[in-house]
């Protein structure tokens, strides 16, 4: 446990060097945010978990031990060095080297079409507008009909019109759009979208 701090946090400097765009963390993500991230999902109802941008693994580990023996999960990380470190953290799992954008190809090849559940630590204020939308319309066309999308944006970034427009797709994309308190024991704090079709 202390060795995968560890080998997490010398992971993420090394990648804040190689590739800040895409990484937008200087730590791991807390068990605090974790949990709200799951708090209103129930694992035992669920048959495919999705989860996109894995980064260090510090949700992949207690989702993996949140779903039943049967359920699927699917993670895809677009960082070859994060993949790399996650295939060998986690050897059991399925963990997937390409963008979350490509999900459906991934699903379509386990014979699935929707996933019940999609959590996403994809560091949406790094993306255009354009960007964002793309991936909004693909993650909405992957989720089930009564499934749950969590996602997470830092608190700060709420400051910026960047994350106003973030806000204004997600809206525009799912009907039911919940914004959690913000989670303070996260660095930076943090609060989570749980969104619905
Ligand atoms: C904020 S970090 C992950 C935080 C994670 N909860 C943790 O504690 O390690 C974001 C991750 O998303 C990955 N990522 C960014 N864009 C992506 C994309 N389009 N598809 C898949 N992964 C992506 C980055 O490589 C990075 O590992």
């Amino acid at each position: 446990m202390e060795n995968d701090r560890v080998n997490s946090q010398l992971l993420i400097l090394k990648e804040l060097i190689f590739s800040p765009k895409n990484m937008s963390m200087v730590v791991p993500s807390t068990q605090s945010l974790f949990l709200e991230m799951i708090r209103h999902i129930d694992f035992s109802d669920v048959d495919t978990v999705v989860e996109l941008g894995p980064g260090t693994g510090s949700f992949t580990r207690d989702i993996s031990g949140r779903i039943n023996d049967d359920a699927d999960f699917l993670a895809l990380e677009v960082n070859t060095r994060m993949h790399r470190y996650l295939t060998k953290r986690f050897p059991q799992l399925d963990i997937i080297n390409d963008d979350a954008r490509n999900v459906q190809k991934y699903l379509a090849m386990r014979n699935k079409t929707q996933a019940d559940v999609i959590i996403s630590s994809i560091p949406w204020m790094s993306l255009t507008i354009r960007e964002q939308i793309e991936l909004l319309k693909i993650i909405h066309a992957t989720l089930s009909s009564d499934g749950i999308f969590v996602t997470y944006s830092y608190a700060h970034t709420k400051l910026f019109r960047i994350h106003r427009q973030f806000k204004t797709v997600v809206k525009r994309k799912f009907s039911n759009v919940r914004e959690s308190r913000v989670i303070w024991k996260n660095f930076p704090p943090a609060f989570v979208y749980v969104c619905r079709k």
